[in-house]
């Protein structure tokens, strides 16, 4: 069995990057190595470990045998063999776990253990208090239908969220978060402080489609960085947390506006208009549509970044970098840097695309 093993205070965010490419492991635990954590490896890890992982040791040992303790160990021990093994190639091996909160998808042939799986997750983690069943994305807002199976039902779907060393609120039953994009977010922050960098002075930065405002948390925590937000999410019951996420980690006194409205209407206020440093654009099936009402909220005066996500076919990449290029150049704007990168697979046809623009 291979494990990466990384610095302990690093567990979480390799952990998380691990679980966007379906490279963890879930059966096994995370065990301690030296000073260091071994995180366990799924057989979907390639052979030559990426570029990114580079720095990290790779290393083999046995496999401990899954103990009652693990979920579908003791989903076993409490449905007895007979019925588990009938059931077996229908057990959830996997679920997405955010802060004290489990979602879970599960296969209408188990349906009617909805209940035992519930407990034998809870059983098996000991911080978790809530279990959902997934039940698909619907409405305007793509938020997850989720349904308490088990735990605790007036604690409703709010829990605290530890990413990157900020602490934050979200609700997975009133809007969307994933764990999964915790480096990108880091990678914000970082293109974050060249741009400062090169400007020499504090950013002002948009977050157009912010949800519960993680990639604006590492932001306002790093020193002299910001100096005005504006987040915006088109959804009221998400803007509500936003707006208690950016009060409590503001440590910096930065000022910040929160907006409720469809992000392509912000460039209608003049104040707005070419005013961003740093613009965040996150709705990935929407994201090259809207592009066009939103490039002009940036300054068009000094270096000014893009940073998008996009879900686009793969035979279209090359395709929608020509059409972004075009589309800055139509509004004025000269571009230094162009990346537009694939970083995960969507779909059999559709790539998860970063896309990050330089302007002059
Ligand atoms: C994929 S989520 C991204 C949330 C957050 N940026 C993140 O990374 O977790 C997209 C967000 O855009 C919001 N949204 C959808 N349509 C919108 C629109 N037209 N204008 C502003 N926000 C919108 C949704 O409510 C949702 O919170």
């Amino acid at each position: 069995m291979r494990y990466l093993v990384v610095p302990s205070q690093e567990t979480e965010t390799w952990k998380e990057y691990l679980v966007s490419k379906e490279w963890l492991e879930r059966k096994y635990s995370i065990e301690t190595e030296g000073e260091n954590r071994a995180i366990p490896l799924s057989n979907l890890f390639p052979k030559i470990a990426p570029m990114e992982l580079s720095n990290f040791k790779i290393i083999e040992k046995d496999a401990p045998s899954i103990s009652p303790n693990d979920y579908l160990g003791y989903l076993k021990m409490s449905l007895g063999d007979v019925t588990y093994n009938k059931f077996e190639k229908f057990w959830p091996q996997s679920f997405d776990q955010i802060g004290e909160v489990i979602i879970i998808k599960i296969d209408n042939e188990v349906e009617n253990f909805s209940e035992n799986i519930s407990q034998s997750l809870l059983h098996q983690n000991k911080r978790v208090t809530r279990i959902f069943q997934d039940l698909g994305v619907q409405g305007d807002f793509r938020i997850r239908k989720l349904k308490l199976i088990g735990g605790e039902e007036n604690l409703g779907g709010e829990t605290k969220i530890k990413e990157n060393g900020v602490e934050f609120l979200v609700d997975p039953t009133k809007g969307y978060y994933s764990p999964r994009l915790a480096t990108e977010r880091l990678e914000t922050l970082e293109c974050a402080i060249l741009l400062k960098e090169k400007l020499g002075r504090e950013l002002k930065i948009c977050d157009a489609y912010a949800g519960f405002g993680p990639a604006l948390m590492p932001l306002i925590k790093e020193k002299k960085l910001v100096n005005y937000i504006l987040a915006n999410d088109l959804n009221p019951k998400v803007t509500s947390i936003l707006e208690s996420n950016l009060i409590n980690n503001n440590k910096e006194n930065i000022e910040f506006e929160i907006k409720c409205e469809d992000a392509q209407k912000l460039i209608n206020y003049t104040n707005y208009k070419q005013l961003f440093d740093l613009l965040l654009v996150n709705l990935p099936h929407s994201t090259i549509a809207h592009l066009p009402s939103l490039i002009g909220l940036l300054n068009n005066n000094s270096t000014s970044v893009l940073r998008a996500w996009s879900i686009i076919n793969l035979k279209d990449v090359a395709n929608i970098k020509s059409q972004i290029q075009e589309l800055f150049l139509s509004q004025k704007y000269s571009i230094s840097k162009i990346i537009v990168e694939p970083t995960r697979t969507y779909s059999p046809t559709q790539v998860y695309t970063k896309i990050e623009i330089w302007t002059n």
